[in-house]
């Protein structure tokens, strides 16, 4: 009898070892390797050199090499599309990753009942079609078209895909899948690469698309690790807060597209609703002037959005001051404070700091800045910022405020929106004023932002 060959495999990131260890080498994770048993497909060693007439490929000049306008499948979720590239590429792989119970099954069984024109399988190993079915008849009207499967053997799911010949094939989840070809256990490295690397196989011979869907770790990355991310031709990430209604689709890799464009839906009780102008679901309604809120014009991508800072300054109850940050980060947040402290001599060293944004959102750009240190100083005095007033500048450690990318187009989205004045950066080049009716404040420092919001 032949004998099992086994290897080690951390499972947190996929690194190899043929003997067990107690700290992975590669993401230096403790107590993540796990024995799994790997049959080796064949033991023939072909020498590279040796019989190069058996290959059909050959070499060609690339201005020789014929292009072909992918012809891409429109889709009739727009927010899918845009964040796509402009339409599903056909013979694409697409790993589509997020937390449990963030809606990524409802996304992709959504688009399944969209897409009426298109035969889609939709293979499931974590809920029975009935379940399916349920919440399929809560999204809206069943396409006839889309066949459910509930099955995990990818031998099986590959040969009713044969059968059927679908136009899109939707997996849920990679994880629950395995194959009669490696021995270990559903869910393991070794599967989930194998796995995947012949759906890979599937979508390039069929030219059909494929997604996949894939659980997160704990840590927030994809389970089943970076070997997916390499071997796929898009990585798309569904986030936010499980508790606002607001979700976020970013795609984190595209091979067809540019990875800066955002989709944002937000989860209602019969699916998912593709937001088209986020600002306005950002910034609260309601005419009273309250303080600590400021707004500021960022950009999510390529997509200007106008968001809403919220802080509230008091006096800190007990001895250590408290920070808090949502949605922000605390590190740049703790910054902005020392700065307001020692260039403008604000007095926050004994105050309790919290910073919201709304609508459960992360920001990175720095270009809310200066928002976020208006609503502070807005809650610390007490004054409320007028309603038509928005900011989009950097803050910089000198108190100096600091120009931002791309702010046409954020001028012109708080125009858009009904903003009568927006704060920016002195040195911010290639304003075109001319265009713009909204008043457009140009200040060097944070001094002078306070007299232009407070007098
Ligand atoms: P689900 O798609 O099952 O998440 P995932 O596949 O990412 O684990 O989403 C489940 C959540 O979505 C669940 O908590 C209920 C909520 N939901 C709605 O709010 N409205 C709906 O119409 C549906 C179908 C789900
Ligand atoms: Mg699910």
């Amino acid at each position: 009898m032949a004998k099992v060959k086994t290897s080690y495999f951390c499972q947190n990131c996929g690194y190899e070892a043929p003997k067990w260890l107690g700290r992975c080498p590669s993401c230096n994770e403790w107590n993540t390797f796990v024995e799994e048993i790997v049959t080796k497909s064949s033991n023939k060693q072909v020498t590279a050199f040796s019989k190069s007439t058996q290959y059909k490929s050959a070499p060609q000049p690339i201005n020789k090499i014929e292009t072909r306008e992918e012809d891409r499948i429109t889709l009739k979720d727009k927010e899918l599309n845009r964040v796509l590239g402009a339409g599903l590429v056909p013979g694409s792989l697409i790993l589509f990753g997020g937390e449990p119970g963030i809606g990524k099954s409802t996304l992709l069984l959504q688009m399944s009942m969209q897409e009426t024109d298109k035969t889609i399988l939709y293979v499931s190993g974590e809920e029975s079609d009935h379940q399916i079915k349920m919440r399929a008849e809560r999204i809206g009207d069943l396409n006839e078209k889309c066949y459910l499967l509930t099955e995990t053997s990818l031998d099986a799911i590959f040969s009713h895909a044969e059968s059927l010949a679908p136009d899109i094939v939707i997996i849920d989840s990679i994880q629950t899948l395995h194959t009669e070809q490696i021995e270990s256990s559903p869910g393991s490295i070794s599967q989930i690469r194998e796995c995947t690397a012949q759906l890979l196989r599937y979508a390039k011979q069929t030219e059909t698309p494929v997604f996949l869907i894939g659980h997160i770790t704990k840590e927030g990355s994809l389970a089943g690790p970076k070997v997916l991310e390499h071997m796929v031709d898009a990585v798309l990430q569904f986030e936010g807060d499980r508790n606002h209604v607001y979700r976020l689709l970013r795609s984190i890799k595209n091979r067809f597209g540019s990875t800066n464009e955002l989709g944002i839906y937000e989860m209602l009780g019969n699916g998912l609703r593709e937001v088209d102008n986020p600002s306005e679901i950002l910034i609260s309604e309601g005419n009273d002037k309250l303080s600590g809120i400021a707004i500021a014009a960022t950009l999510e991508g390529l997509r200007p959005m106008l968001i809403e800072i919220q802080a509230l300054v008091s006096t800190a109850a007990y001895g250590t001051p408290q920070r808090s940050a949502t949605g922000f980060d605390l590190r740049r947040l703790n910054m902005l404070l020392a700065v307001m402290e020692k260039r403008c001599g604000f007095k926050l060293g004994a105050k309790d700091v919290f910073l919201n944004i709304a609508g459960g959102i992360k920001v990175n750009d720095p270009a809310i800045d200066l928002a976020v240190v208006a609503a502070i100083l807005s809650s610390n005095a007490d004054l409320a910022i007028e309603k038509n007033i928005c900011l989009s500048a950097e803050v910089g450690l000198s108190g100096e405020v600091r120009p931002v990318n791309r702010i046409n187009q954020r001028i012109s989205e708080a125009e858009k929106l009904g903003f009568e004045k927006v704060i920016i950066s002195k040195n911010n080049k290639g304003v075109k004023q001319e265009v713009f009716t909204i008043a457009i404040v140009e200040c060097s420092r944070i001094e002078e932002v306070l007299r232009e919001l407070f007098g």
